[in-house]
């Protein structure tokens, strides 16, 4: 029997697009997961984000959608609480739980609270610094969590809006360019170390962390070396220790349970100076483009997106 005998007689409707930021790698990651399910034998049809996805949902249901957006609405938890509205199975997080990932400092409140590490940080709105006065509170910012610091959009992907802070004189223009990202600002004290991505699938029995991959960007991993062919380096496994490894994955797991996702998640994280591995966020939509992570991991561990994603497309259609 062909090991995608099931997935044939499916139809899919891959998402991809969208309005946000993230558009343009959304496009790509949709492109690539459509090639990787028509292989599979799936008819596949790749739908954009926008006026006409609900009527085409309601006239022409497919058997399952997978989400390929990232960085909006495909990540935050509206299309799929449209989906789940319509009754129409997806492969994914559900809506509640997309939306306690998305917004950081949420996921990362809900994390440190279970006694997982994540780096120490503060979220605030940009109606403080106003409030308040910015001089003080950023100099409270500066004294809890040292410099260098990581200042990000609260919400958000693809390191859009985020940079490295590591002197005090460049904080307010580093705001500044943040906020035009989002409303509030996560401030977290930088973790030096190895930066590692490690995907847990869902396609058995029980989840399982694949392979954690190693990034090394020379810095920040940031929206040019994620999307630009050559500019960071991989390692897959990461080049740590065994325990390190261990470590990593049942991290993962811990973290994909913990916050309630489901058949496909990816924690960003930084393996410290000690050895512990510090949460950076976990995502339910990880990017499927040639460079990233995802089907990185699924190599190395001797998959095929295709096959990964079909067997994660009849678990969403057993859902049904
Ligand atoms: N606290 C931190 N310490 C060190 N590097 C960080 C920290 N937070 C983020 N980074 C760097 O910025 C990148 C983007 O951060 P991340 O939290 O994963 O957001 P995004 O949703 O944009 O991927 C990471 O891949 C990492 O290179
Ligand atoms: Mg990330």
């Amino acid at each position: 029997m062909p090991q995608n005998a099931a997935v044939t007689e499916r139809t899919v409707a891959v998402l991809a697009g969208g309005l946000s930021h993230e558009r343009e790698v959304s496009l790509r990651s949709g492109r690539r997961l459509a090639t990787a399910l028509s292989e599979a034998g799936a008819s596949v049809r790749e739908w954009d984000v926008d006026a006409a996805l609900v009527e085409r949902l309601r006239s022409d249901p497919p058997d399952a959608v997978a989400i390929a957006l990232h960085g909006g609405e495909g990540e935050n938890g509206s299309v799929q609480a449209v989906l789940e509205l319509l009754g129409v199975p997806f492969v994914g997080t559900p809506a509640q739980a997309c939306r306690r990932a998305w917004d950081k400092p949420t996921a990362k409140a809900e994390l440190a609270r279970a006694g997982l590490d994540t780096p120490d940080w503060v979220a605030l709105p940009h109606t403080t610094f106003r409030a308040l006065g910015a001089q003080a509170v950023l100099d409270a910012m500066v004294d809890r969590l040292g410099l260098p610091l990581m200042l990000k959009p609260d919400q958000g992907g693809s390191a859009l809006g985020s940079q490295v802070v590591k002197e005090r004189a460049e904080l307010p223009a580093a705001m500044v360019s943040c906020l035009a990202y989002a409303d509030t600002v996560l401030a977290e004290h930088f973790v030096a170390g190895t930066e590692v991505a490690v995907t847990v699938v869902h396609d058995g029995k029980e989840p399982r962390a694949l392979p954690p991959v190693e990034v090394d960007a020379g810095g920040v991993y940031d929206y040019t070396a994620r999307y630009t062919p050559g500019a960071a380096t991989f390692h897959c496994p990461a080049r740590l220790d065994d325990m390190t490894l261990a470590a990593l994955a049942e991290t993962a797991l811990a973290a994909h349970q913990l916050l309630g996702l489901r058949d496909v998640s990816r924690m960003d994280a930084v393996v410290d100076g000690d050895g512990r591995v510090q949460i950076l966020e976990v995502n339910v939509s990880p990017g499927l483009t040639e460079t990233s992570l995802l089907p990185t991991a699924v190599r190395a561990a001797g998959m095929k997106l295709g096959d990964l994603y079909s067997a994660l497309i009849e678990r969403a259609v057993a859902r049904r």
